[in-house]
């Protein structure tokens, strides 16, 4: 076990000794900064490990909350309609009302099952959560509603045989499609399809904003930034010619 530790650690050593290679690539020539992913920072597989079993905070509900819910004229900081707040877990758990281990006596959850539009989170037209999510957020209330965090990449970070059917399209709707998604999306981008992916990908767009590139406004606008591991999960999409 031990021994697969230290293989992987080589194999991560290795990516990124060999991804400058790549620096040529005109995509993401300018700037002249260095590349974040050239430095991926090995700190990104330490942490926690993710149990299937748990709903975590910080990686799970909360990108879910920036994204769905507070977009700008929303509950982001600066607009905080009715009060609420959904940019933190101190605002969270305040703003949104709730109640630990207690969904149905939660308005964070309350607002997302009601069925009458005028009551509704998100409000129409945007699309109301699916049931998944809707129940992500359900079980984080019932295993207590905790500020937790894990890490994905625990142990390794894979940057392999990356596609959108098997990454990049959770990622976008994680983290990206409840603004950049509906009838009105920010920057009049939508990102809820692999055209519409491949097309941010391709312009360079894409990697210039989670990467925090200079002259690229930072994405998940509000929101932490993406990790090291992510970013270059994506550019290595990107690099590949974004695989379906
Ligand atoms: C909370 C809302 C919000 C979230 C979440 C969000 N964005 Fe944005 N995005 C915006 C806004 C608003 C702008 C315009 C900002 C500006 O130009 O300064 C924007 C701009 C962009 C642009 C630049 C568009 C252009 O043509 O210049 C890209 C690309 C982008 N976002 C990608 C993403 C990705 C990828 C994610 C997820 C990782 C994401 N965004 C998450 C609100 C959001």
């Amino acid at each position: 076990m031990r021994f697969f530790f230290v293989s992987l650690a080589f194999l991560g050593l290795f990516a990124t000794l060999v991804l400058p290679a790549c620096k040529h690539d005109p995509l993401f020539s300018g700037g002249g900064d260095p590349d974040p992913v050239d430095t991926l920072d090995p700190g990104t597989t330490t942490g926690w490990p993710c149990s299937p079993d748990s709903v975590y905070f910080e990686v799970q509900v909360l990108p879910l909350l920036i994204s769905q819910c507070a977009m700008p004229g929303c509950h982001d900081a600066a607009s905080h309609q009715d009060g609420v707040v959904l940019t933190t877990y101190q605002q969270v758990m305040a703003t949104g009302k709730v109640k630990p281990f207690n969904p149905g006596g939660s308005d964070l959850y309350e607002v997302i099952l009601e069925t009458d539009p005028d009551k509704r989170m998100p409000r129409p037209p945007a699309a109301a959560l699916t049931a998944e999510q809707k129940s992500l957020i359900r079980k984080w209330i019932e295993q207590g509603a905790k500020n937790t965090t894990c890490n994905e990449n625990y142990g390794s970070c894979d940057t392999t045989n990356v596609t959108y059917t098997n990454y990049v399209g959770t990622l976008m709707s994680t983290y990206c499609t409840g603004c950049h998604g509906g009838a009105n999306p920010s920057a009049g981008l939508r990102l809820t399809t692999y055209g519409e992916a491949k097309a941010s990908g391709q312009s360079g767009k894409l990697y210039g904003v989670i990467a925090r590139l200079p002259g690229y406004p930072a994405m998940p606008q509000g929101g932490a930034a993406l990790s090291a591991c992510a970013v270059s999960k994506v550019k290595n999409w990107v690099d590949k010619g974004m695989p379906e």
